[in-house]
């Protein structure tokens, strides 16, 4: 893992962007993205730019289960939102939360996801390591799939809804193996409330207790911090 530490969110997110659009200079074809707050400076940025991305496919990593892609909680539209309507992609993918069978989309998902082989994967990261909605637990070989979102992440999570029962319970999320098979990945974190999860993926032993930890598997796998986030190594 190559860990690169800045002052402050904002100068993380600068060189976030500089990776971004060197790669988007240099032949990137598809790129996977994330949601959160993390990369919201990140998507501005790009937004903000007249870059050709035309012959660029994105791939979302998540999405919860039972909103509707209209919903304005949901990751459909918050891509939308911060990303897709201002940018002339040639294909974009994110899971369908509200299908009427769940389990087939994560398998329609993993189809996309093999004829897209990610070339950079955007990635945040939950206080408790979880990547995507990959939670402390789930397998290392895991494909896209239904999970369970626990406690602390329906909490972490909960200042995007109204109410705390609004929030989902379950989620569509690429599986930790289908985010490894990135050629690259390029993971964010910013603040204090991610610098115990960091220091586990970074200063402790790979464990599936760990979800983020499976990165110091990956052959190119750059993480961004800010020196809050970077407190505890
Ligand atoms: C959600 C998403 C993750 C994201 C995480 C961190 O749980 N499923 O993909 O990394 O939130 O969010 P934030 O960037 O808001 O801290």
């Amino acid at each position: 893992m190559n860990v690169l530490i800045f002052e402050s969110p904002d100068e993380a997110t600068k060189a976030a962007f500089d990776i971004v659009m060197q790669r988007l200079e240099t032949g990137l074809q598809t790129m996977g993205l994330a949601t959160g707050s993390t990369p919201l400076k990140l998507y501005e940025k790009l937004r903000n730019t007249d870059t050709d991305v035309s012959h660029v496919t994105t791939v979302n990593l998540d999405e919860y289960v039972g909103l509707e892609p209209t919903d304005p909680q949901s990751y459909n539209y918050y891509m939308n939102e911060e990303l897709f309507k201002y940018m002339n992609f040639a294909a974009t993918y994110v899971p369908n939360g509200a299908v009427e069978d769940p389990e087939k989309e994560c398998e329609r998902y993993e189809e996309i996801l093999k004829k897209n082989p990610v070339d950079l994967q955007i990635l945040g990261m939950g206080p408790n390591g979880h990547i995507g909605f990959n939670e402390p637990g789930t397998s290392f070989d895991s494909v896209t799939h239904i999970a369970e979102l626990t406690a602390s992440t329906r909490e972490a999570n909960k200042r995007f809804f109204e109410k705390e029962e609004q929030v989902p319970t379950k989620a569509i999320t690429m599986g930790i193996s289908s985010i490894l098979s990135a050629k690259e990945v390029l993971m964010l974190a910013f603040g204090e409330s991610k610098a115990e999860a960091v220091r586990s993926m970074i200063d402790e032993p790979v464990t599936e207790g760990c979800p983020a930890s499976v990165l110091q598997n990956h052959s190119n796998a750059v993480i961004i911090l800010d020196k809050e986030a970077a407190s505890k190594l």
